[in-house]
């Protein structure tokens, strides 16, 4: 059991209850600091079954039957950007504190607002930086003045198009720049990590291939998917090197946004399906016209002639990292997991599911196929199930929503 927490509590009958469900016929839970029981809440986290306690109190220790419990530091980099964010938020409500580090050249300054604001409601340290991760100068004194425990490493460029038109910007930001925020990990002594890597390093998998396992070979086929790969391969040296535990997340197609409404997704351009429908259908209702959706290619072989994709919440995403740093902090081994729902949606399907959560008749445009879109592209999450606990409990209907709801009413100022 992981337990994060903080602050002063007596046993009292939820905890008592927690304790049952956990296992312990007991749970005395005794502290040191200066906090007084009736500013301290407890809660039983649904997502992963932590126990998280949340007091006004930050430096006070918490011991649980006797062993003392620390609160664990995250480093985040890319913790303004979509998926970094929605991350960061499930960390801070999940018991830990994090530092957060990003250079802005993406990611938005409201979704750090957000995550200070999220941080203070749950009591949890946060401290941002607005710095580059190739800065080893800053990067190194981040790691000096916070003890970090473990980085999860969102921080890249993600467009496979631009990758192609310009691969050294792909080789520069994902490769290189990645291996020097490794090179201050090891100075630090800090050998864990998340690392967000991708369905890209798969490239264009053979039918018999299909679901996607971590067994099928990795040959990408663009520089993005490339660059990533190349990570995941210096990764497995470090480890044999320098001792680093890392656990690669390979996602699949993400959508969604944070289900309170607080976070959401803010990619410019924006190249993903699900936002993109919902730009023309924000459009329609605003009676913007020529603004439709473009829906490339209609004879694929497939049931229905367009592209299938496997598609997961950006909260199942995040959670998978919670996971997966679980894993690493209870001294896990270095590993790689499929993310996504073991099942794919077309991209008709994709687009009616949007008319009918919106209610608007969403104006469609069909275009030719796009060179190198593969027909059927669907992960095997049976890895992660086994071994991580993972799977996805969000359906597509709950990504439209939370990515309509979003959409509808951002408010956000785009930087
Ligand atoms: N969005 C998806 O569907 C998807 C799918 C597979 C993999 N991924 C991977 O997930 C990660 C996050 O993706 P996202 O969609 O949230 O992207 P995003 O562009 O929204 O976020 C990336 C963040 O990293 C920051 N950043 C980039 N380079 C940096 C640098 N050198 N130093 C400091 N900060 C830097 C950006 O400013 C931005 O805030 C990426 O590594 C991406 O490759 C995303």
């Amino acid at each position: 059991m992981q337990v994060n927490a903080i602050g002063n509590v007596s046993v009292n009958k939820t905890n008592t209850n927690i304790a049952k469900s956990k296992g312990f016929s007991r749970m005395d839970i005794s502290f040191s600091g200066n906090v007084r029981s009736k500013d301290v809440t407890s809660k039983l986290s649904k997502e992963n079954s932590n126990l998280v306690f949340t007091a006004n109190d930050k430096t006070a220790k918490v011991s649980i039957n006797g062993k003392n419990i620390d609160r664990k530091n995250i480093l985040v980099t890319g913790a303004s950007g979509y998926i970094g964010s929605h991350t960061a938020k499930y960390l801070l409500e999940n018991g830990y504190d994090i530092v957060t580090i990003d250079n802005y050249t993406l990611g938005n300054k409201d979704a750090n607002k957000e995550l200070k604001k999220i941080a203070k409601e749950n009591g949890a340290k946060f401290k941002s930086y607005s710095v580059d991760i190739a800065d080893s100068k800053g990067v190194g004194k981040i790691f000096k003045d916070n003890k970090i425990d473990a980085v999860v490493h969102f921080a890249a460029y993600s467009q496979v198009g631009e990758s192609v038109k310009d691969p050294y910007k792909y080789y520069l930001n994902n490769t290189a720049k990645t291996t020097m925020l490794l090179d201050e990990m090891r100075k630090a002594n800090v050998n864990k990590i998340v690392f967000s890597s991708t369905a890209a390093t798969y490239g264009d998998p053979d039918a018999n291939e299909i679901p996607i396992k971590e067994s099928t070979p990795q040959k990408p086929i663009n520089p993005y998917g490339k660059s990533k790969l190349m990570i995941e391969n210096i990764m497995d040296d470090a480890d044999k090197a320098y001792g680093l535990k890392s656990i690669r997340l390979r996602y699949f197609n993400v959508a969604g946004s944070a289900t309170d409404g607080r976070l959401g997704e803010e990619h410019n351009p924006e190249t993903h399906l699900i936002p993109n429908i919902l730009y023309a259908a924000k459009a329609q209702a605003k009676g913007e016209g020529g603004k439709p959706f473009k829906m490339f290619g209609t004879d694929y072989p497939t049931p229905d002639g367009t592209c299938v994709r496997d598609y997961i919440h950006v909260e199942d995403l995040a959670r998978a990292h919670g996971l997966a740093l679980q894993k690493l902090m209870n001294g896990g081994e270095t590993g790689f997991y499929n993310l996504g729902s073991g099942s794919g949606y077309s991209v008709k399907e994709v687009y009616e599911t949007a008319k009918d959560v919106t209610g608007v008749d969403i104006p469609l445009v069909i275009e030719d196929k796009r060179a190198g879109d593969p027909p059927t592209l669907i992960a095997s999450n049976e890895k992660a199930k086994e071994e991580l606990g993972w799977e996805p409990q969000k359906s597509l209907e709950d990504m439209i929503s939370s990515a309509w709801n979003w959409i509808k009413n951002d408010k956000w100022k785009k930087h």
